[in-house]
């Protein structure tokens, strides 16, 4: 299997543009397949939207990117079984779920895959498709969810939850009169699946918000939309800069939606200046400990989590990481912790002691966001780092190494 592999300490500096949201573009492309013709642009290149592209194209749905502009094609859909090679390369298959349930009144898909951090459940996304009037059933791991007609329903999630935000929203495009959600997510990735619905013909009020009205149309046609910038990408690189950076500039990002991260950053005496849509970043001498929790937005998010940990090994003493959201996703810490890190996990908390001298070695990647802490240490640590288990890194971050590359990283790919 392939590795990466880096030779840490080298400074960082020159421009890294930041790519389009990949939890933005893998529920948008699910959802074209609502609007017969639709253009996304700023797809990005990542294994993620290859999978979802596999699974339109069996679904017989035309995909064509070109320029980092996919132009979908769904009118000679056919509504076929998503089996489990196909749902279980990504998390994000569970939004074809709610796309086929509203357009065919009827979906059949095995369990969906996705990063190993928790339960991630999906009881609320199932709940909210019988409250719209589907029947679910389950037999070995393969979900059939039908209706005869599907009818607006009040929906409350007990947490809330992006997934089922984005699928109940999905599900409830043609259903007969209005569905409100209330508790719903409102992170900025579902205001732009939101913008889109509506580009094409959706009506779906109360975006940025906890609570969403839609009002059940007929159809919907052309949809055409620009995915926002990848938050958890700029902020993984912003972190990059603030270990090992000069004048490192991350652009075309949505400050805004980093408000939080920015906080915690700003709390730890991190050198960062926002202008516009990019930040600079410089590495400083001292950093101080901090305690973090994160939360559903605007809260801390918990895809920043793992890369943070690697920056808190940086700083003067001890900091506090409260992990709220999954039950799993401390798998980072085992391998900082073999290259020289003293990180301690008691429940859902870890302990993070510093200041850490990082050193080079053979570590794997157990999770996307995992990944892009030993991306980070690496880049930090004294002497040649090799990671293996890259497909995770590879599912969400736009051309890695070649960005890394651009401003001095000694990064590369060694294939097997
Ligand atoms: N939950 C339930 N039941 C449900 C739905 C969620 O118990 O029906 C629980 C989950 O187990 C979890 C929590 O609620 O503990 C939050 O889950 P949520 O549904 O919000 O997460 P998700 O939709 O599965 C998306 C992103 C994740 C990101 C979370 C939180 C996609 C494809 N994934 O997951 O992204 O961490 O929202 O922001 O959009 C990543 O990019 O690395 C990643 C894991």
């Amino acid at each position: 299997m392939d590795k990466i592999k880096v030779i840490g300490e080298q400074t960082l500096s020159g421009k890294i543009y930041i790519s389009g949201a990949k939890n933005s573009a893998v529920a948008l492309i699910p959802a074209a397949i609502l609007s017969d013709k639709a253009v996304i642009d700023r797809v990005p290149n990542i294994s993620d939207v290859k999978s979802l592209r596999e699974i339109m194209e069996y679904l017989g749905v035309e995909t064509r990117v070109s320029d980092g502009k996919m132009f979908v094609d769904a009118t000679n859909i056919e509504n076929r079984d998503i089996t489990k090679e196909y749902s279980t390369k990504l998390r994000a298959s569970y939004y074809f779920m709610g796309a086929l349930l509203a357009k065919f009144k009827k979906v059949v898909i095995s369990l969906p895959g996705g990063c190993s951090i928790g339960k991630r459940s999906f009881d609320f996304h199932l709940n909210g498709f019988e409250k719209l009037g589907a029947k679910v059933t389950v037999n070995e791991d393969i979900y059939t969810i039908e209706a005869d007609k599907l009818v607006g329903a009040d929906i409350h999630l007990p947490f809330p939850s992006v997934g089922a935000t984005v699928n109940i929203m999905l599900a409830a495009i043609f259903a007969e009169g209005v569905t409100t959600i209330d508790n719903a997510a409102f992170e900025p990735e579902i205001g732009n699946v939101i913008d889109f619905l509506n580009s094409a013909g959706a009506n779906i009020v109360g975006k940025d918000t906890s609570k969403l009205t839609i009002t059940g149309v007929k159809e919907l046609s052309g949809g055409n939309i620009r995915v926002i910038p990848d938050r958890i990408e700029a902020g993984t690189y912003i972190l990059a800069g603030v270990m090992n950076g000069k004048n490192l500039e991350i652009c075309d990002i949505c400050p805004e939606h980093l408000t939080s991260f920015f906080e915690k950053l700003k709390e730890m005496g991190a050198d960062f200046e926002i202008k516009g849509d990019t930040v600079i970043t410089n590495k400083v001498a001292h950093l101080k400990p901090v305690n973090i929790e994160t939360a559903a937005y605007p809260g801390f998010a918990t895809d920043l989590q793992q890369p943070i940990t690697t920056l808190l090994l940086m700083a003067d003493g001890v900091s506090t990481l409260k992990e709220t959201i999954y039950e799993n996703r401390f798998q980072n810490t085992k391998y900082l912790n073999e290259m020289g890190a003293h990180i301690e996990i008691t429940g859902d908390t870890i302990t993070v002691y510093g200041p850490t001298k990082l050193n080079g070695k053979v570590v794997k990647t157990s999770d996307l966001r995992a990944g892009a802490a030993l991306i980070l240490a690496a880049l930090s640590a004294h002497g040649e780092t090799t990671i293996t288990d890259i497909k995770h890194l590879l599912r969400g971050y736009s051309n890695l190494i070649q960005k890394l590359t651009n401003v001095g990283a000694k990064i590369w790919l060694e294939e097997e």
